[in-house]
């Protein structure tokens, strides 16, 4: 790392390689937000580039894009997909107006001024353009502290950059503040939103492989001796493994908890609206269960474990088994023929 290098100095490959795990689906849910239009052919810019996972799904979702990384070697990386340049978000040696989609996936959160680099990024967007940004949430995933915390037990001491990261992180780390900021940075129509984003089934392996592509933890591995970096890897996975059961087993009592009260709250619709089509009523089923999880889930697959834990449980609960096996069915009314009526 040169003097005025960043913690990202030299991790290109360990990015392209680790990180990406869970920074492709997430650059991939991000860029999914810009509708087909507005992508093929456009002049796209992808500031904080890394590797250029976003970049990547950029072009091939038709664009041009210029990746920009403040790190030289990250800039290099992406540089081999298209064009590149070694620049600070907050200061970029572009044009104004150049671009008509800039893309700026988890960089604006490392910014001691991140309104400076929403700014940058609205200048070289052309009027009429799209700025795509994405932040950490304040609410952290159980996951990652999971890992962290066997690697405190082998003594790792969170470096005073990853502190400010944090702190920094935090100041966009609702949707209110980032709101703010994009008010302060002068653009005049946002929108913001905060989301649980699906990034595939990760076992503890590759969730511990995306944490050691992280920074902090890469620098603190790269440390240890081979053995007991054996040993850290070894022992994060399997608090990984316990992590992501727990986490199914909450999930699946949750889920159950949503099921049955979706199932009340059935109930009292079939008897105040008198008999109903079993399709309708499964639709609102649903409806209710996924609202409730979209906010409460975490992780796939602790999902995963869990609609099938959950669904074993259900079976157990006769009336909403009723209600789910008369869709597949495809009996008319709840409580028609075929089924029977709920106690
Ligand atoms: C969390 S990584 C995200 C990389 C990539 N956008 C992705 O989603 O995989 C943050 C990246 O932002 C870069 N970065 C940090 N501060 C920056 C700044 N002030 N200007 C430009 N890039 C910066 C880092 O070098 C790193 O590559």
């Amino acid at each position: 790392m040169n003097e005025s290098a960043g913690p990202y100095a030299g991790m290109a490959h360990a990015w392209a390689a680790d990180a990406t795990v869970v920074y492709g689906p997430l650059a991939r849910h991000l860029i999914a937000r810009l509708p087909a239009g507005q992508v093929r052919g456009a002049l796209a810019l992808d500031a904080g580039a890394g590797s250029g996972a976003a970049g990547d799904v950029l072009r091939e979702r038709g664009a041009s894009v210029v990746a920009a990384d403040r790190e030289f070697d990250m800039a290099a990386y992406a540089g081999t997909a298209g064009p590149a340049v070694t620049a600070d978000v907050a200061a970029l040696p572009l044009r104004s107006g150049l671009f008509d989609v800039a893309v700026a996936a988890f960089v604006i959160n490392h910014l001691p001024d991140p309104v400076s680099g929403l700014s940058e990024l609205r200048r070289v967007t052309r009027p009429g353009g799209v700025v795509l940004v994405s932040v950490f949430s304040d609410h952290r995933a159980a996951a990652k502290d999971t890992v962290d915390q066997v690697a405190e037990a082998h003594g790792f001491v969170r470096p005073s950059w990853y502190t400010d990261l944090q702190r920094h992180a935090r100041a966009v780390g609702t949707t209110a503040s980032l709101r703010h900021a994009l008010a302060a940075a002068g653009f005049i129509e946002s929108v913001v939103v905060e989301e649980h984003v699906d990034v595939g089934s990760l076992g503890a392996e590759a969730l511990v492989r995306y944490r050691m592509g992280m920074p902090q933890l890469h620098t603190f591995a790269a440390s240890l001796s081979a053995a007991r970096r054996a040993t850290f890897v070894a022992e994060a996975v399997a608090a990984a493994k316990a992590r992501i059961k727990e986490q199914s087993e909450m999930t699946a009592e949750r889920l159950l908890a949503m099921f049955v009260d979706a199932y009340d709250k059935a109930i009292e619709w079939k008897q105040s609206t008198g008999a109903v089509r079993a399709g309708e009523m499964i639709g609102k089923l649903t409806g209710l269960v996924s609202d409730r999880l979209r906010v409460e889930v975490e992780q796939k697959p602790s999902v995963a474990a869990a609609i099938e834990a959950g669904r074993q449980r259900v079976a157990m609960h006769r009336p909403l088994s009723q209600i789910i096996d008369s869709t597949a069915a495809e009996v008319s009314t709840v409580g028609g023929p075929g089924t029977s009526e709920p106690p």
